[in-house]
């Protein structure tokens, strides 16, 4: 039992952040830390600990307490468990109160389970430090990899002996119950009763918990034949769950949260290599195909976890499901790829520290792109097979469930891909159904942009003048599109004015004024004398104008009734593409609500427009002026709008100035 004393030592020791931001990556709040709750899948933080009250609380899922049950709450552990694991955590020692066969029995299970493997860790240490068998064998073989002994230190490596049972009759002559020994896997009892140590002639790597515990081992064969296992692995206990397994996570779990991310390795030698080169955020997922359990301790501390591929093509495949996974999850995920017949380790012992990060961080790309790309060189040409790993593509997006994320992903594998975001939408709706609704109309509004697309493409391949008339028939569909679609949104503008200062230089004063969509636009287009070009459309924005000026309510259904069927059919293909965004769903914004750009978007629109718009004019008039020039006469009115024309659009050139066109 552990004494009275150290209890108190322990709780007057620890501060309770520390303890539990071993476990959940805190940031400061004000006088408290907050943190997502490491206890459900939550995504804004609602998991609080308080330093000053010593208490932590998690709103998700209704636990809360002091540092000891938060450690007993995520470990799955007992009491004494928990204060024995702060108790490490500060280097306080533990006074018993008293050590006898009876109390070891008396134990927890997994308590006992947990000292019978730490016993054998620290057994198998000093077999590979002290005997003359483990340092011919066992640390030279560590040598021969290039593993320096801060390493081996670290991750506690060692050394089982080549002798039938010397593990087992060491551990029960020094009171270890068979028992034990047996359910953690470390003896393997025949049936006539024979002892075996089942590590027995490999080299130790011992798995650590999450808090440091020793839950079992991984034991590496030095022979090369290939009839014998390359590693043995201690078998499923109380303590030991395969699938919960992630090697190094308890030594690289300050470095993932420091870092923010995490990279994921295949193999123990992995891990250890690359710590030894200076990268500390790494765990491995011991050769299987990634669990839930696993995906869950990896979140608790960092979302951005980068997946390590040795060079192999089928692996890559093989691994696309546990990323998808990882989608699911709401971690950002990311894929890096070694040369071929490299993996992490043999990369890391070729190149030198600052080579291997810059590696790792040059070369990882978004997994989405990775995936994308790679289904791409598989279907060469094929359209079938080209079809079906569409779908697998969308298959992972539709495992995202941030929207916007979703959005850029299908604009990005739109390209990538060569398939329009129509149907990748389409695609995406279907896997989707909870969303099938909303990503119908994405799919709608993309065909809609992409034909727009495609029109302005044919109309630019023709004559200049038809390619300018396309434009501003699409400048105007805009216009109408917002004054229909937006008529009173409230708006926010600024504008600069030409002025002159009391010396009667001139200057610019910025102005800003609250209006909505339709007070803007029909003032500023009455402002220069604009109207519409397009012969319908300049039906329906001439309507709208005398049911604002009237005071009467602005609508599509004003045009609906209308006995002009171009008019008709006008209004409702604008109704049907809100919109087009066209300068912005490029950097894709278009996902935003409209309301957050309303003010920029319609301040371009209106700029782009009147642009065009007067330089037309300034064409018409020049080519006025020139035809009466050509018959000797000379009209100085024309020359004074000209004049008038040319200022403006100086002015209105500068406004549009350095914004996207
Ligand atoms: N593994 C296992 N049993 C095996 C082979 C592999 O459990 N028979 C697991 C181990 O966790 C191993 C991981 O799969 O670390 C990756 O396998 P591999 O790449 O072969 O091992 P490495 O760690 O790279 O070991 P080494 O470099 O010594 O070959
Ligand atoms: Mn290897």
């Amino acid at each position: 039992m552990i004494s009275k004393d150290t209890i108190e030592r322990v709780f007057s020791t620890l501060q309770i952040e520390e303890v539990i931001g071993d476990f959940v990556q805190l940031k400061r709040s004000g006088a408290n830390y907050k943190g997502l709750s490491p206890f459900s899948d939550e995504k804004t933080p609602s998991f609080m600990v308080s330093p000053a009250k010593g208490i932590w609380k998690d709103f998700s899922s209704g636990k809360g307490g002091n540092a000891v049950t938060f450690v007993m709450e995520i470990e799955h552990c007992s009491y004494p468990e928990a204060i024995r694991y702060i108790a490490r955590k500060y280097n306080i020692d533990i006074e018993e109160t008293e050590v006898s066969p009876q109390v070891k029995e008396a134990a927890q299970e997994r308590d006992s389970l947990y000292i019978v493997t730490e016993y054998a860790a620290s057994w198998f240490k000093e077999q590979m430090h002290s005997t003359s068998a483990g340092r011919n064998i066992a640390l030279s073989y560590f040598r021969s990899r290039d593993i320096n002994d801060a390493m081996i230190e670290r991750f506690a490596l060692g050394y089982c002996p080549d002798a039938w049972d010397s593990f087992t009759q060491n551990a029960i002559a020094a009171g270890y119950k068979k028992e034990y020994l047996e359910k953690t896997g470390l003896t393997i009892f025949r049936e006539d009763g024979k002892a075996m140590d089942r590590f027995r002639s490999r080299v130790i790597f011992p798995i650590h918990t999450f808090s440091g515990r020793i839950a079992g081992f991984g034991g590496r064969t030095m022979q090369s034949e290939k009839t014998i296992a390359k590693y043995l692995n201690s078998p499923e206990s109380d303590i030991y769950h395969k699938s919960d397994i992630l090697y190094g996570i308890y030594q690289s779990k300050n470095a993932i949260i420091k870092q923010d991310s995490c990279y994921l390795v295949e193999g123990y030698m992995d891990v250890i290599s690359l710590h030894q080169s200076g990268i500390e955020n790494v765990v491995a997922s011991s050769g299987t195909s990634l669990t839930e359990g696993q995906i869950r301790q990896i979140k608790r501390l960092t979302q951005n976890i980068t997946v390590l591929y040795d060079g192999d093509a089928a692996g890559i495949r093989a691994s696309f499901r546990g990323i998808d996974m990882l989608l699911s999850a709401g971690m950002n995920v990311r894929v890096l790829s070694f040369p071929d017949g490299d993996d992490p380790d043999s990369f890391a012992r070729k190149h030198t520290a600052t080579e291997l990060k810059e590696y790792l961080e040059g070369q990882r790309t978004d997994f989405i792109d990775f995936k994308a790309r790679m289904l791409l060189d598989e279907a060469q040409g094929d359209p079938i097979l080209k079809s079906r790993l569409v779908r697998d593509i969308v298959v992972s997006i539709s495992k995202i469930s941030d929207h916007i994320k979703r959005e850029l992903y299908i604009k990005q594998c739109s390209r990538i891909m060569d398939v329009s975001e129509a149907s990748l939408f389409r695609e995406l709706s279907q896997i989707d159904h909870h969303n099938a609704r909303e990503y119908q109309q994405a799919a709608l509004r993309a065909a809609n942009r992409e034909a727009a697309a495609a029109r302005l493409k044919v109309a630019r391949e023709g004559e200049n003048t038809r390619e300018e008339d396309t434009y501003i028939r699409r400048l105007e569909e805009d216009i109408i599109s917002i004054l229909l679609n937006h008529t009173h949104l409230p708006i926010h503008m600024e504008e600069v004015i030409d002025t002159v200062d009391e010396n009667g230089k001139p200057q610019q004063e910025k102005h800003s004024y609250d209006t909505t969509v339709v007070e803007e636009v029909i003032d500023s287009l009455s402002a220069d004398g604009i109207s519409f070009t397009d012969s319908t459309l300049s039906i329906v924005y001439n309507g709208i104008k005398s049911a604002y000026d009237a005071g009467e309510e602005i609508s599509h259904h004003l045009f609906l009734t209308s006995d002009n069927t171009d008019v008709i059919t006008a209004v409702s293909d604008i109704m049907a593409d809100p919109p087009a965004l066209h300068n912005w769903n490029k950097v894709g914004v278009d996902v935003i609500d409209f309301k957050y750009i309303a003010h920029t978007y319609t301040r371009d629109l209106i700029l782009r427009y009147r642009v065009v718009m007067v330089d037309k004019m300034i064409k018409e008039t020049e080519k006025e002026i020139s035809q009466l020039q050509g018959e000797g006469k000379h009209d100085e009115e024309l020359i004074k709008k000209l004049m008038m024309l040319k200022n403006i659009s100086t002015r209105l050139n500068k406004e549009l100035g350095g914004r996207v066109v």
